[in-house]
């Protein structure tokens, strides 16, 4: 039987979308994923803690441009199989609401479409895969790990911390998007992006009203909300994916790279916290007392 037995008025509402916003697989421009250009501007790259003169140095570009694009390419894909493997096991409990048939359709898709264009990007530079591949197995471990529902006191409590970090990773990936806009970013690599986020709109809507739909207790929604933002910071580089690179450029071009700063005091955070693209991310924590969340650091 069903979990989301609360908000069962608003679900219903998106229940009867229209589904005119949907892109075909066929509508990605896969042949262009190979061509040269740069995947992430420079901002992009200092806001998620980029030393800037890494960013500065010619001979680095290419292979920290590709393998910070391959991994998104590839940590999009895992999360979404992740959404994939949940349906699966909890189709019971989830219930058969066509909000959620929808975005699970979505995602089998958008799995697929981003794993095609990984493995196009990847024949750009088959010297740097192996050390790429070490990388990505390490950050999947941690960004990829399925939770144990026994973990949880309650099947409503297991599937609130599922749709909390989906609906915050949503919202890094239209936030990716975003900062593409105008940045002179691979034309392919930006009409992937573009025609991903219109579908993740729909699905954050759908994660808000599903997390609200659960049976589940404001302290537990704190404790989660907290739980997020510990993991985010413990493991930065990993959920954004910045990790692979930093083995290609450790055993490729002896260069150690750190972040500049630990996440809460990055643009990334700031971003967190005064975008409208987290909004959702920060409706989350405004369950925990405001003194557990640390400020927007000044631009
Ligand atoms: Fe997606
Ligand atoms: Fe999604």
């Amino acid at each position: 039987m069903t979990l989301y037995t609360q908000a069962t008025q608003r679900l219903a509402v998106l229940d009867r979308r229209e589904t005119g916003y949907q892109y075909a697989l066929s509508d990605i421009p896969f042949d262009g994923a190979a061509a040269p250009g740069r995947f992430f501007a420079d901002d992009f790259l200092r806001d998620v803690g980029v030393p800037t003169d890494v960013i500065a140095r010619e001979d680095l570009r290419e292979p920290l441009q590709w393998a910070l694009a391959v991994a998104h390419c590839e940590a999009f894909q895992v999360q979404e199989e992740l959404i994939l493997w949940f349906d699966e096991v909890e189709r019971a409990r989830l219930g058969d609401s066509r909000s959620i048939r929808l975005l699970v359709e979505e995602e089998a898709k958008h799995a697929l479409g981003f794993e095609r264009f990984a493995q196009a990007l990847k024949t750009r530079h088959p010297e740097w895969l192996a050390a790429y591949e070490r990388g990505f197995a390490e950050s999947r471990a941690v960004f990829g790990r399925k939770h144990d529902a026994a973990q949880f006191p309650s099947p409503s409590a297991y599937h609130h911390m599922f749709w909390l970090l989906v609906l915050h990773f949503e919202e890094y990936t239209v936030w990716v998007e975003q900062r593409l806009r105008g940045a002179g970013a691979q034309p392919a690599w930006v009409e992937l992006h573009r025609l991903h986020r219109i579908e993740e709109l729909q699905h954050l809507a759908t994660d808000s009203v599903l997390l609200t739909a659960l049976e589940v207790s404001r302290e537990l929604r704190a404790a989660h909300a907290r739980g997020l933002l510990a993991t985010l910071a413990a493991n930065f580089w990993h959920y954004v994916p910045v990790h692979p690179a930093r083995v290609v450029l450790a055993a490729h071009f002896g260069v150690e790279l750190k972040p500049t700063a630990p996440m809460t005091r990055l643009g990334f955070w700031r971003e967190v916290c005064q975008s409208p693209v987290f909004k959702r991310t920060r409706e989350l924590l405004a369950y925990l007392d405001p003194k557990e969340v640390p400020p927007a650091p000044a631009a």
